[in-house]
């Protein structure tokens, strides 16, 4: 756990309470305290651990959250559209660093989708090295085949336009047209171009779980913090 040293209002301005030119006035209209006492000067030095707001431990310096992302909302801080941080309280929308998804789901996928501020995490968790484990519910436009499930674990199925094929992926049938596929690659679209690449289409995609976070109990929108 990260706990550092420094003024009260470049706390409170990382992590998004306020700006640096506005933490003069929230010291007076919020109880900030440093070990239970109130202070007003913004340059007085602490650690994370030893303030509060309002009688509120301060947001975590390093924020790991899962949401269950819903359909429509986007994974990327500049596109058009109604962009997934919009879904995120203000104060975490005003964090610096900003926090960023790990990874990207599509427009129209929903489900799981860690968010961190921490850089390095994202760097880990998203390198082609990690081979983190993600599972996907998928409904298909038509009836499988019969011949997926081996072509999906061959780990020979190259894809339009890449050079290396996929490495072996698992799929369970739970009806004709409703999938769950086990990846552990994050290839643009990948879910959608191994079915295209067997002349089938998705046309509903869920993350149920990102490694060992699964997002069952959250409805969309919601989400939780996580220790990683
Ligand atoms: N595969 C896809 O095709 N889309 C996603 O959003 C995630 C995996």
């Amino acid at each position: 756990m990260q706990n550092s040293y420094k003024r009260v209002d470049a706390h409170l301005s990382s992590l998004g309470y306020c700006t640096r030119s506005e933490a003069k006035k929230f010291l007076k209209i919020q109880s900030v305290c440093v070990d239970g006492e109130r202070v007003f000067d913004v340059t007085k030095k602490a650690y994370h651990s030893q303030i509060t707001v309002d009688g509120q431990e301060l947001d975590a310096e390093r924020l790991v959250i899962i949401m269950n992302k819903p359909c429509g909302v986007v994974c990327s801080h500049s596109d058009s559209g109604v962009l997934i941080y919009s879904l995120l309280p203000l104060r975490f929308q005003r964090r610096n660093p900003k926090i960023s998804t790990i990874g990207r789901l599509d427009m129209d996928t929903t489900g799981a989708i860690l968010l961190s501020d921490d850089g390095a995490l994202n760097h880990k968790l998203t390198s082609p090295k990690s081979e983190v484990i993600k599972i996907y519910e998928v409904t298909l436009a038509q009836p499988l085949r019969g011949d997926e499930a081996e072509i999906f674990a061959s780990g020979e199925l190259l894809l339009n336009g890449e050079k290396k094929p996929l490495l072996p992926a698992k799929m369970e049938i739970i009806t004709p047209t409703f999938v769950r596929v086990e990846i552990c690659e994050g290839k643009y679209h990948q879910v959608k171009r191994m079915f295209g690449s067997v002349g089938n289409r998705v046309i509903a995609l869920h993350r149920v779980s990102f490694g060992d976070f699964s997002v069952e109990g959250l409805k969309p929108s919601e989400f939780r913090e996580v220790s990683l």
